[in-house]
């Protein structure tokens, strides 16, 4: 078990993952290697569930597949009774594959191809979260041309207009976005409307995300007053009452050990008592409450281990003096976050947990890029062979991986009970051509 500050060792005085110890797992499985903690992931499914099922009387809670899925996540998330948020045809195969039960699948996004929309109502995916009036339309044409069909639920995604107070990047539930549909505007009730009109749609409820990794409920408690305000515009429109409300994923993790992440029961108990509250002041019934996290199940159960390889002193003119770069065999490729969001990590040597932190370093990428993957972080002074550990890296890294400058992706393993089993092997260079065609041109 890791923390942005704690760690557990081995008798041995290994770094401890699951019961295995780092430098076994990076023998077997060579790095950079993602390890996630599989009883941890389940335990924040299930606690995810408690906090809200113990406070609500109906609850879905959707794992966000984004934030890391194969075949092994997808099924471990459906072990424990979770449905499964997917946002792509490849999600979706994923989700189908892993033998998901396909009533259990919400179909998210803002472009939804034909073949993405054909593939989901094949697949029978339980609700369809509609981003837009074009795909409103497209979505009525296709299950019309499934004669025999059952109407198609849907759940309508609107823009709440708030404004979370996260990294600009990852913001969705502002004015100014691609995602979803104005409430101010009044595009959200036009899509309403039309979707109550359209004979093979069956709209059930709302949808709104608001943004990642938030630091406390306020955003979500926020857009929850404009939406149920809105539910009472659409009851007045079209007599119906929201069978559905779903608030998007969203709480925040501790990537370092600064960072405060208001705790889950308390998270809870804030939406809770306002979505309570909310609906009693507007004589609504209540819906069902869907959420969708991510990065809540998945980020703190993920270490991601790296070798270090070049290390060296630089000089610098700000303040003046040297500063050591140590530099990993990993990088953007396997964690574009600090490139994308600035986004902070800390790290330790996994092979020298008892040597003081005493020397600051910072941590290069091997990309033809200023990749810096951590900014500054006090380590022993490492040396080429050292094995660089870094927490909280379970969500958004392996799904976000690239093979830029053809780097085969790396190995992903599940860890607990001292056993660990691969869930993702590592791509090889033939991996890496395996999709180049050499041929002459096709006339
Ligand atoms: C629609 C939707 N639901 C859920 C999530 C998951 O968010 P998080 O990982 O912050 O919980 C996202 C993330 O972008 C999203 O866009």
């Amino acid at each position: 078990m890791v923390t942005p500050e704690a760690r557990s060792t081995t008798a041995a005085g290994g770094l401890e993952l699951g019961g295995c110890e780092a430098g076994a797992l990076v023998a077997r499985y060579g790095t950079p290697l993602y390890v996630f903690d599989e009883g941890l992931i389940r335990e924040k499914c299930r606690a995810y569930r408690a906090a809200f099922e113990s406070r609500y009387p109906q609850v879905d809670v959707a794992y966000a597949g984004k934030a890391f899925l194969c075949l092994a996540m997808a099924r471990l998330v459906a072990e424990e009774g979770l449905h499964l948020d997917v946002a792509s045809a490849g999600e979706l195969h994923t989700a189908v594959t892993a033998g998901v039960p396909p009533a259990r699948l919400v179909m998210h996004g803002n472009n939804k191809s034909p073949v993405e929309l054909a593939m989901a109502l094949d697949s029978g995916v339980g609700r369809i979260v509609v981003d837009n009036l074009p795909e409103l339309g497209l979505l009525g044409g296709l299950v019309a041309r499934r004669p025999g069909r059952r109407p198609q639920e849907i759940l309508i995604r609107v823009a709440p207009g708030v404004d979370p107070h996260t990294h600009r990047r990852i913001r969705t539930g502002q004015g100014d976005t691609k995602f979803g549909l104005s409430l101010a505007a009044g595009q959200a009730m036009e899509a309403v409307l039309q979707a109550v009109g359209t004979p093979h749609l069956l709209f059930t409820g709302l949808h709104a995300h608001v943004g990642s990794n938030l630091r406390d409920a306020r955003a979500q408690v926020q857009a929850l007053e404009t939406i149920l305000d809105f539910a009472v515009q659409v009851r007045e429109e079209t007599g119906l009452t929201l069978e559905n409300l779903n608030l998007g994923g969203g709480l925040g993790i501790r990537y370092l050990p600064r960072d405060e992440i208001m705790p889950l029961e308390d998270f809870a108990e804030a939406i809770t008592t306002a979505l309570l509250e909310g609906l009693a002041r507007r004589h609504l019934p209540l819906p069902r409450l869907m959420l969708e996290p991510g990065r809540a199940i998945v980020g703190e159960a993920g270490v991601t281990l790296y070798s270090v390889g070049t290390v060296k002193e630089v000089p610098i003119d700000e303040p003046p003096g040297t500063r050591l770069y140590a530099a990993i065999d990993g990088g953007m490729s396997d964690n574009p976050r600090p490139q994308l969001y600035d986004a902070a990590y800390t790290a330790f040597l996994a092979n020298r947990l008892g040597e003081p932190a005493d020397t600051e370093v910072r941590v290069a990428g091997k990309h033809c890029e200023t990749d810096i993957l951590i900014q500054s972080v006090a380590l022993p002074r490492p040396r080429a062979g050292d094995i660089l550990a870094v927490p909280s890296t379970g969500a958004y890294t392996y799904s976000m991986a690239s093979n830029y400058n053809r780097f085969p992706r790396p190995a992903a393993v599940f860890v607990g009970n001292g056993q660990a089993r691969l869930v993702v092997r590592r791509e090889t260079l033939d991996d890496i051509i395996r999709q180049d065609v050499l041929a002459p041109a096709e006339s």
